[in-house]
């Protein structure tokens, strides 16, 4: 049938039918993990829609997140060999699947790095980082953004127009750090006005936390790192108290021995964990967001009557449509995040920076696909 199809077309309409197939079959340049310690720039074959409610993204502009280093160390198991990795980005929409309504060929998209049915209880209950047909999958389970062309999944519930005149930079950030940094930290630690905040890690991720912190007018934010060049930036961002050295003594100091009403852990060690155990105030809240590796000791002979929540949260994404509105109107720059710019053939070289980050200050790499 579809022979006798192909041999009925004319000239122009078989060019057409080649040239097209010709491009479906192209290939395309990817990051690829090939196990701990092992990447490369290398040639895959373009993704391909799978599903109806599939699109495929010619990727615009993508990062690397703290996430990726995570999976190079080998600390992400589920990632195997052969797998293009991010989980962040904006682009085009260039392939649409038969049952996609709320996106057409040509339209420019963000990305998430929550992939969500929509339909499935728990995305029905707001947690769509646990989809039964989703979740985290991008750059972990199936083929991410790290690459000219990606296939998303879900996209009518999972992907979001870039509204005219929006940069498109500011909204990477959008992909994961802020609604991670807001919804694991600042909604979790129930953040309010005259607070004193700690937050423990001056990555990408508590500094996304800094900023969407604001949004509730808190008196003190405290920031701890170790590193002196982010706590600067810390500082430029809004931090009221900036803490390099015994971070305990120091906030036990500012605070009159009385504690902070909120700590947020953006680390994801017990030696973290430990400083929001001791610093935290009668009836605050510890707000976890660092993927941890190691248990931690949990001190109950001490908290036990201290009326304190702990919560842990893997980021859902849900916020990101009205964080997306606060950088349309400029309350949130989360552009002041980015460090470094490369063109996306060059990722191999932005890894390395991105992996050096106190040597080579770095915060967020953009990377562009022109
Ligand atoms: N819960 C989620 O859904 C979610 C989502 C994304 C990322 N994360 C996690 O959040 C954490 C932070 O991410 P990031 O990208 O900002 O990581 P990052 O590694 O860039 O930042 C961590 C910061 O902690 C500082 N630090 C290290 N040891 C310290 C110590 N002992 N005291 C004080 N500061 C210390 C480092 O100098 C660094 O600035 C990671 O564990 C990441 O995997 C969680
Ligand atoms: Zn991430
Ligand atoms: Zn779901």
């Amino acid at each position: 049938m579809r022979q006798n199809y192909i041999n009925i077309m004319d000239g122009l309409e078989r060019e057409k039918y080649n040239s097209h197939k010709k491009l479906k079959e192209k290939k395309m340049k990817a990051l690829v993990y090939h196990g701990p310690g092992k990447r490369s720039w290398e040639e895959m074959p373009n993704p391909k829609l799978k599903n109806v409610g599939d699109v495929i993204v010619k990727i615009t502009k993508t990062t690397i997140c703290g996430t990726d280093l995570h999976i190079m160390k080998g600390d992400v198991p589920e990632v195997t060999n052969g797998r293009i990795l991010g989980h962040e980005g904006t682009g085009i929409i260039t392939e649409l699947g038969m049952g996609v309504s709320n996106f057409k060929i040509g339209d420019k998209v963000l990305i998430s790095c929550i992939t969500s049915c929509g339909i499935c209880e728990s995305c029905k209950k707001g947690m769509t980082s646990h989809c039964e047909d989703g979740g985290w999958i991008l750059g972990h389970t199936i083929d991410g953004t790290q690459a000219e062309y990606v296939r998303v999944p879900h996209a009518d519930t999972s992907l979001y127009h870039i509204p005219e005149g929006v940069d498109e930079e500011a909204l990477v950030m959008l992909s994961d750090i802020l609604p991670t940094g807001y919804e694991c930290g600042v909604l979790n630690g129930k953040i309010g006005p005259g607070d004193t905040v700690a937050i423990i890690g001056a990555g990408p991720i508590g500094l996304a936390t800094l900023l969407t912190a604001q949004f509730y007018a808190p008196a003190k934010i405290i920031m701890v790192d170790t590193d002196e060049n982010r706590l600067e930036t810390a500082h430029m961002l809004g931090a009221t108290n900036m803490i390099k050295n015994n971070p305990i003594e120091a906030i036990n100091k500012l605070t009159n021995n009385q504690g902070v009403d909120v700590a947020i852990e953006a680390v994801g060690i017990p030696a973290t964990f430990d400083i929001c155990q001791s610093i935290i105030k009668p009836g605050g809240h510890i707000a976890n967001i660092g993927v941890h590796g190691k248990s931690v000791n949990l001190h109950l002979e001490k908290l036990w009557s201290s009326n304190i929540t702990i919560t842990t949260r893997l980021v859902d994404t849900t916020t990101t449509p009205m964080l997306l509105k606060t950088v349309q109107s400029g309350k949130l720059q989360p552009k002041k995040l980015i460090t470094h710019r490369f063109q996306l053939s060059e990722i191999m070289k932005a890894y390395d920076t991105f992996g050096n980050a106190a040597k080579e200050k770095a915060l967020k790499v953009i990377l562009f696909n022109q």
